[in-house]
C-alpha cells in the first residue's frame, strides 16, 4: 500500500471513530479539539477537492464555529469511504514492480589465515583448524561456500605447501573467489638418515617416515653376533635439534667385539693371540723347551658365544730324563787265583727338565754286588730313568768280570792275538 492510501486510510478510520460533539457552545463555538479536528478534516478534504477554502484557513476556522449541518457531515463521510475503497481496490489489483536483477557477488568479510607451520619434534603432520571464510550478501540470506581442494582427514597436513581456495555463491550465482589460504608445513630434518653402525644394524625407527630423518626420530640398533653395544643401556639414537633449522643424530653408537675369558697361560707355556681375548682372536699355545701342547689342537678361536673354540691345551713334558753319571764299561778284577769277582757300580743319578726326580730302575743285567764268574763273559746292565710324563731314558753299560793274571800271562795272550 502506497503512502497516500495509507494516510487516507488512517484519516478515514480516525474520522469514523472520533465522536463529534454537536452541542453548540454557549459562547458561540464547539470545543477547541473538535474545532481542530474538523479543521484538519476539512483542510484535507478541501485539498482533495481543490476547494477554494483551502487558501483561507482563517475562514475555515470561523465557518467551523458556525457548526456545520448534519447533511454536510454525511456527504463528507460517504465521500471519504468511497475514496478509501477506491484506493484499496486499485492497490490490490496492481502487480508489484519486478525487482532489478541481482548482479552483486557476495562480499568477503573474513578469509582465514594460517601461518607457515614448523612441525614439533616427533611429529610428521600438522593438524590445523583452518576455519571457514565469512561473506555477506546484499540480497541472498545464505551464501554457499565451496572449498576447492581437499583437506586431509582430520585436517592433518603432512609436510608440504598448500593452497586452499574458496568460492562463495549467492542465490543468483554471483561468485566471489577472493579467499585463498596458503601455508606450508615444514619439518626439521637431520642432515642424513639414521647413522650406519659398524658391525650393527638398525632395528626400528619411529615415527615412520620415508627417509627416517625427521626431527625426533628415534632408531634402535642391534649388533651382529660377536659384537655388543658399547653402552648396552642406550641402544638408540635420536634426531635432535642443534640449530634453528638443523638437527643431528645424538650419541655415538658403536658395536664392539665381545670378549672371551682371558686365555690364561698354562704351566710351562703361554698363549700367543692375534687379538687378545676379543671375538675372532686366534690363540696358539706356545710351550717351554722340553714341553709340548697336550693335544694336537693347540690353537683356539674366540667365538661369538664368548667361549673359546676348544678346551685350553696344557703344556706337557716331552723331554726324557738324562742320566748324569752313566758309567762306561765296568771292569771288575778278581783276586789273584780267584775265578769270581763281586761287581759294583755307583748309584745312578738322572735329572729331568721338569725338576721332578725321575724314577731310576734297573731293567736288565746283574744286580749291583753280584758275584760273577770270570769266564770272559760280558754282562749288560740297563737302567731306565722315567719322568712323570713317562718319558724314559736308558743308561746301559757292560760289566766285565776279569781274572787278575800275572804279567807273563798277559804278554802271552797278547802274542796269541
Ligand atoms: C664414535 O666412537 C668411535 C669409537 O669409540 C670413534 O672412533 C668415533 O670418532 C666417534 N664418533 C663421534 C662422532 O664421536
Ligand atoms: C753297590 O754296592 C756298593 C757296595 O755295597 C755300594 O757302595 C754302591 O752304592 C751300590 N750301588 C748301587 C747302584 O746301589
Ligand atoms: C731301554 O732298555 C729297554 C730294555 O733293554 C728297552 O726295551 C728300551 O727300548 C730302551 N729304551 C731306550 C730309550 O733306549
Amino acid at each position: 500500500m502506497n503512502l497516500p492510501s495509507c494516510i487516507l486510510l488512517l484519516v478515514g478510520i480516525y474520522s469514523l471513530t472520533t465522536p463529534v460533539h454537536l452541542t453548540k457552545n454557549p459562547h458561540g463555538g464547539t470545543s477547541h479539539e473538535v474545532t481542530q479536528q474538523n479543521h484538519a478534516m476539512k483542510e484535507d478534504h478541501g485539498a482533495r477537492e481543490s476547494s477554494p477554502v483551502r487558501h483561507q484557513p482563517q475562514e475555515v476556522v470561523i465557518q467551523s464555529d458556525r457548526a456545520p449541518s448534519r447533511r454536510t457531515r454525511g456527504i463528507n463521510k460517504r465521500l471519504l469511504l468511497g475514496a478509501l475503497a477506491w484506493h484499496i481496490l486499485q492497490n490490490s489489483n496492481r502487480p508489484p514492480p519486478p525487482p532489478p536483477p541481482d548482479t552483486t557477488p557476495p562480499t568477503l568479510t573474513h578469509c582465514p589465515f594460517v601461518g607457515d607451520v614448523t612441525l614439533p619434534s616427533g611429529q610428521t603432520q600438522a593438524c590445523i583448524n583452518i576455519g571457514q571464510p565469512t561473506y555477506t550478501d546484499d540480497r541472498s540470506k545464505a551464501v554457499r561456500v565451496i572449498q576447492n581442494g581437499n583437506t586431509p582427514p582430520g585436517g592433518c597436513f603432512p609436510e608440504g605447501a598448500y593452497v586452499i581456495s574458496y568460492i562463495a555463491l549467492d542465490d543468483a550465482g554471483n561468485r566471489n573467489d577472493q579467499c585463498q589460504v596458503r601455508f606450508s608445513v615444514k619439518a626439521i630434518h637431520c642432515s642424513s638418515g639414521p647413522p650406519k653402525v659398524a658391525h650393527g644394524y638398525k632395528e626400528t625407527c619411529t615415527p615412520i617416515t620415508p627417509l627416517e630423518d625427521v626431527l625426533g626420530t628415534t632408531c634402535t640398533y642391534r649388533c651382529l653376533p660377536g659384537f655388543r653395544l658399547e653402552n648396552p643401556t642406550s641402544q638408540s639414537t635420536v634426531c635432535i635439534q642443534t640449530g634453528d633449522q638443523e638437527a643431528e643424530w645424538s650419541g655415538n653408537l658403536t658395536c664392539q667385539k665381545t670378549n672371551c675369558p682371558d686365555a690364561e697361560s698354562p704351566p710351562h707355556g703361554r698363549y700367543s693371540c692375534t687379538d687378545g681375548s676379543r671375538y675372532q682372536s686366534v690363540c696358539r699355545l706356545e710351550c717351554d723347551v722340553g714341553y709340548a701342547p697336550s693335544t694336537h689342537k693347540h690353537s683356539m678361536v674366540c667365538q661369538a658365544d664368548e667361549q673359546w673354540s676348544t678346551v685350553a691345551a696344557i703344556c706337557v713334558d716331552v723331554k726324557p730324563p738324562k742320566f748324569t753319571n752313566c758309567p762306561d764299561d765296568v771292569i771288575a778284577y778278581a783276586e789273584r787265583n780267584e775265578d769270581h769277582v763281586t761287581v759294583t757300580w755307583p748309584p745312578l743319578q738322572a735329572h729331568d727338565n721338569s725338576g721332578d726326580e725321575p724314577i731310576v730302575v734297573q731293567v736288565d743285567g746283574p744286580l749291583n754286588g753280584s758275584v760273577l764268574s770270570t769266564n770272559g763273559r760280558k754282562y749288560r746292565v740297563v737302567h731306565t730313568a722315567t719322568d712323570n710324563q713317562g718319558n724314559g731314558n736308558n743308561c746301559s753299560f757292560n760289566v766285565i768280570p776279569h781274572a787278575k793274571r800275572n804279567k807273563g800271562e798277559k804278554a802271552e795272550r797278547r802274542r796269541k792275538k
